[in-house]
């Protein structure tokens, strides 16, 4: 079972959350890690979700194409959209505000 963490406003909120978790569904329905993840869309297209990946990225796939034209060069800083990512491993992200 995953255990994620995130970091927000200076404050860090961890629980565990279902193999194959995708953070902004389950905020979605109200479930960990809402309402410390911003989110909007859910598909991609706004970057309201993004995150920086302080742990766990070895295990998060490569970036895929609505990443990639979202986030830029913001991809090389570390960072990724929890809607577009399925958790199987544990991670730690930082959102800002
Ligand atoms: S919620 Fe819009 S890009 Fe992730």
């Amino acid at each position: 079972m995953p255990r994620v963490t995130i970091h927000k406003r200076g404050e860090a909120f961890t629980d565990d959350v279902a193999d194959d978790s995708n953070l902004v569904v389950r905020a979605g329905i109200r479930k960990f890690p809402w309402p410390h993840l911003r989110y909007g869309c859910g598909m991609g297209k706004c970057g309201k979700c993004a995150c920086r990946v302080l742990s766990g990225s070895e295990h998060l796939p490569v970036p895929n194409w609505k990443e990639e034209r979202v986030l830029g060069e913001r991809l090389a800083a570390g960072f990724r959209l929890p809607c577009q990512l399925w958790i199987t491993h544990d991670i730690e992200l930082a959102q800002d505000d």
